[in-house]
């Protein structure tokens, strides 16, 4: 379960301007699901956290979610954590590449950025930030806690997507002091749907 962290997703992908109204419902209830064709030393969502207690309620305006989840990653306090976010379209029977890509190259630095796109709809959220701020998600066995809030799924768009069916794939790389990457990688995809949002 993975809201808050498709919603960071989004809001790094798409501008804050004004123009259409987006909704993105999510295609499934375990939200995320794993990426295909990847080395089998590749992890999935459960390789980063557990997430178990973590509480997701489906409400009519947004996701409310509480709690809290555990690192599990197993990479070194010292790591600098890369983030690759790219996001594909389904068109007539195909993932297809869009043009909304991006790469933050320490996400650790720009966490808890007030500046950055993701800071209210997760990181201004995490009650511990103090101390999640120095570890990050590199500390196995750090608590990440969540105060109550409801991320909403609307979002403004200044650029036009098509209606449909789209994947989020997330993939977070950790390399060592050297700069030498780990070799266990986390990817997943959050799936769903775009739709304009109507007025009135
Ligand atoms: C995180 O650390 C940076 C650099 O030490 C500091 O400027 C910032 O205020 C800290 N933010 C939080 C939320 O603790």
């Amino acid at each position: 379960m993975n809201q808050q962290l498709f919603l960071l997703v989004l809001m790094a992908f798409i501008p804050h301007s004004i123009g259409v109204n987006y909704e993105f419902s999510l295609e499934d209830e375990r939200v995320t699901s794993d990426c295909q064709n990847e080395p089998p030393e590749t992890l999935n969502i459960d390789g980063m956290f557990d997430m178990s207690n973590m509480n997701f309620e489906m409400a009519e305006d947004g996701v409310t979610l509480s709690g809290y989840k555990t690192v599990v990653w197993d990479i070194q306090p010292t790591d600098r954590v890369e983030l690759q976010g790219s996001v594909q379209h389904y068109d007539r029977g195909t993932w297809q590449p869009t043009t909304l890509n991006m790469l933050v190259k320490n996400i650790c630095h720009v966490l808890f950025d007030k500046k950055q796109m993701w800071y209210n709809a997760y990181s201004k959220h995490i009650t511990n930030s103090a101390h999640i701020n120095d570890t990050c998600f590199r500390v196995k066995g750090s608590v990440i806690e969540f105060e109550t809030y409801t991320i909403s799924l609307e979002f403004g768009s200044g650029m036009s997507l098509q209606s449909g069916r789209y994947a989020i794939r997330l993939k977070f790389r950790a390399f060592d002091k050297d700069g030498k990457i780990r070799p266990n990688e986390i990817c997943f995809e959050i799936k769903g749907q775009f739709s304009k949002k109507s007025f009135g």
